[in-house]
């Protein structure tokens, strides 16, 4: 008997109509019985196993199917890509001793011509990057709020990756440019990828994604000469934010200690535009994303910046990475501000604009999970090159909002992928593959790796019983019907709730500390006087004074220029509140110190007792202490033991480090290293904890009067004590957690 004709509604899967095929007539054979059940695809046991297999140890994950082509080279004998065994790998086949190499030598053609075609186009933005596995766990359930099971399974840990970038560099720029930072989570859920790619800095530049490019354009190297490599002090980009004000909020953001985060593990990340939740009433909450560090938000100063660019451009790549492999894994908490669906016009602005954000006092963050960094990626490359995040990348119970600026990036992301890429086909990667199950009528393109077994390729189908299935489960993706505006015309138009560029400026302003104002200021100074042409300086200081008077005087006394400003007045909405704490780095808790790295300033007699003390002390708070000495290889302590120098004081500097020690030993040497006292004075200068015991506090001393500081150091975050003990090295440490100690007004003299 001939099929009958498929219906022509294609099958569909779920609980109530059970084998839809069958009622239909249309399955003769289940082609894959596996998926054969109300459920759908997503419970059948192979999402589990392949995140217990990605969140194994590594030796377990070796050939697992969840982490892809995973190979060592241990024990193995080398082969050509086609497994053929080579015995000589020194010397291309000739003819003769000295004789020409010959054409027919296919292992010199195949690893040359690789080698040829090694390199894919970095990121058009974000080209420089560096990344981690984790894990993300729920701990409160959003359940009134979504039907996604990642925010609805309070306990599941779902694996992650995650990269951080700066957005402006090259693949080989240094990590300290002034430069927002990428946050970008992958999450491998049980319902699908989620890929949440925000920034560490709430706000964007522009409000509509049409002028993505003008404002990439702008700030990358200048076209006619490449120059300046990952750097926005120069004259296109202050022209084109000049000329842009709805720039001017997140300008202030890149002028602040934002810009230039201490690492990856003290940065905030933020979703940036608002987001909908969905539950299962159908039901839309609005959202926007927060992770908040463990270990506090923390920046450096630019002097610290401009130097450890030249001592280790990979200062947050290194950071990341070493912190991981010493078990000091990065931790964040992820939070969530939640909105009515009806509340989008409510707070004094429009939540579809990306230039704003919804200060904690008006909306709190609800902290609703924690996600821990605990494995560094087995290969650069492959993973942390080749990984593609895509804001579209979202579950079920969630979509998108109107905001014109996601939009744009919901095309740009998968767009870009296709040519670094280099096809259709890179969500097959590894790193890009989903741990749930895939299926669909999607074939062919360059590089396909999957081999779908069957003859269909098309829905509907009967040839193998209309699979695979339309979903019909929970699990199934529904965009929430979100209604279009009553009267709405097709026009390049903005709205008008997108018109008010400084109110969220001037709040940022009034929530800085002192320090961070006049650290503004002396950013907006630099990066100003690097721009040749008056002009452009100028309109920047009559932009500016909209968002405050202060700051455009403090900006144009220093520039040598009078205050001018660009068009009428503007009226600032303050929202009711006179300033946000969480907007203030120097407002918010200092967290934990993991991770961080204290130099310990030794020479050959130092005190075995007080390097024992301060490694026991620092150990127990996660911290690392580096004994940075006068050669690479030991010195000889007081009681004659050998003790391991990590960096000889040549190849450091202070801005390597987050504090410096100076422990008690043989007195110091009447002609002490100038390196070991700028080491001091430098430190001390950027408002460090600087500590030292016994002798210790000799060179402290000589560097303040070397610095020309009359009566020698002083201030808070200064531990200098007769004796070295356990008691001082608390101390030290204590002073070591608030990161830094700005009271300190003799600092500023110090030449350095
Ligand atoms: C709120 C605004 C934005 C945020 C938070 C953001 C964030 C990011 C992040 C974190 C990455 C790096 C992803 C990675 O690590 O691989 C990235 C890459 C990228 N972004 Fe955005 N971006 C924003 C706006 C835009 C806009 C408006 C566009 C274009 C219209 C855009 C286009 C791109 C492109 C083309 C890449 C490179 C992607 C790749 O090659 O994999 N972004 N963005």
């Amino acid at each position: 008997m001939p099929k009958q004709p498929p219906n022509k509604q294609t099958p569909r899967k779920s609980a109530s109509q059970g084998d839809a095929a069958t009622q239909q007539g249309i399955a003769q054979h289940d082609p894959n019985p596996s998926q054969n059940t109300a459920a759908g695809n997503n419970n059948d046991g192979s999402y589990e196993r392949a995140v217990a297999d990605r969140l194994a140890k590594r030796p377990a994950r070796l050939g697992s199917p969840s982490v892809g082509n995973l190979v060592s080279n241990a024990g193995r004998t080398l082969t050509t890509n086609q497994g053929l065994q080579i015995p000589q790998d020194d010397d291309s086949l000739k003819l003769g001793l000295r004789g020409p190499t010959l054409l027919e030598d296919f292992h010199l053609r195949e690893k040359i011509t690789h080698f040829d075609h090694e390199r894919i186009p970095e990121r058009v933005v974000h080209a420089r990057g560096a990344a981690a596995h984790g894990y993300f766990e729920l701990t409160e359930s959003l359940e009134d709020y979504t039907t996604a099971d990642l925010f609805t399974r309070v306990n599941e840990k779902t694996p992650v990756f995650v990269r951080f970038s700066t957005v402006a560099g090259s693949r080989g720029s240094a990590d300290l440019a002034r430069d927002v930072r990428g946050f970008a989570t992958k999450f491998y859920t049980r319902q699908g990828n989620f890929d949440l790619v925000g920034n560490n800095i709430p706000v964007f530049f522009i409000q509509d994604g049409i002028k993505f490019p003008d404002f990439v354009h702008s700030v990358k190297p200048e076209p006619h000469n490449e120059i300046p490599q990952a750097a926005s002090a120069h004259d296109t980009f202050w022209d084109f934010v000049s000329l842009q004000p709805e720039s001017m909020h997140m300008v202030l953001w890149t002028m602040s200690g934002r810009a230039i985060p201490r690492s990856f593990r003290t940065m905030e990340g933020f979703g940036v535009h608002t987001f909908r939740l969905i539950n299962a009433k159908g039901e839309a909450t609005l959202v926007k994303y927060h992770w908040k560090p463990v270990g506090g938000a923390h920046s450096l100063i630019w002097d610290e910046a401009l130097k450890i660019n030249g001592k280790d451009p990979d200062f947050h790549r290194r950071d990341l990475w070493e912190s991981i492999e010493a078990g000091q894994y990065p931790e964040y908490e992820l939070g969530v501000q939640l909105v009515p669906e009806t509340d989008m016009l409510k707070l004094g602005f429009d939540l579809l604009d990306p230039t704003k954000l919804i200060p904690e006092e008006l909306v709190p963050v609800r902290r609703i999970g924690r996600m821990v960094l605990d494995r560094n990626p087995d290969n650069f490359f492959a993973e942390t090159e080749q990984v593609a995040f895509h804001p579209g990348h979202i579950l079920p119970g969630m979509d998108f909002t109107n905001d014109p600026l996601l939009h744009a990036r919901l095309f740009s992301y998968i767009d870009t992928q296709i040519t670094r890429l280099g096809g259709p086909n890179f969500h097959e990667l590894p790193i890009n593959r989903p741990l749930c199950p895939v299926h669909n009528n999607q074939r062919d393109g360059f590089m396909r790796q999957t081999i779908v077994q069957g003859k269909e390729s098309y829905q509907p189908n009967s040839v193998s019983g209309g699979c695979p299935f339309l979903a019909g489960d929970a699990d199934a993706y529904r965009h929430f019907p979100a209604p279009a505006e009553d009267g709405a015309v097709k026009a390049r138009i903005r709205s008008q709730t997108f018109a008010d560029h400084f109110s969220q400026a001037n709040l940022f302003w009034r929530s800085q500390s002192d320090v961070e104002r006049q650290q503004i200021i002396a950013a907006y100074t630099f990066e100003l006087s690097k721009v040749s042409d008056p002009a452009i300086r100028a309109r920047v200081v009559g932009q500016i004074v909209h968002i405050a008077q202060e700051l455009a005087e403090g900006v144009a006394q220093n520039l040598g220029i009078e205050v001018d400003p660009v068009g009428a007045d503007i009226q600032i909405n303050d929202y009711g509140i006179d300033a946000s704490p969480a907007l203030s780095l120097d407002a918010q808790p200092k967290g934990d110190i993991t991770g961080r790295n204290i130099a310990v300033l030794v020479n050959d007699g130092v005190d075995d007792g007080a390097i024992a003390s301060l490694q026991k002390l620092a150990s127990a708070a996660r911290a690392n202490i580096r004994i940075v000495g006068p050669r690479a290889s030991s010195v000889t302590t007081a009681g004659g033991a050998s003790l391991p120098v990590d960096h000889a004081l040549s190849s450091v500097g202070s801005v390597l480090f987050d504090a410096v020690y100076v422990p008690d030993g043989k007195a110091p040497p009447a002609d002490p290293d100038p390196a070991a006292l700028l080491f001091i004075s430098e430190s001390y200068k950027h408002c460090k904890a600087v500590g030292a015991g016994g002798s210790g506090a000799m060179l402290v001393a000589e560097a303040a009067r070397r610095t020309g500081i009359d009566g020698g150091f002083a201030g808070p975050g200064l531990i200098v004590a007769k004796a070295d003990n356990a008691k001082q090295h608390q101390a030290f440490l204590d002073a070591v957690g608030q990161h830094r100690w700005w009271q300190r007004p003799d600092a500023e003299k110090i030449p350095v």
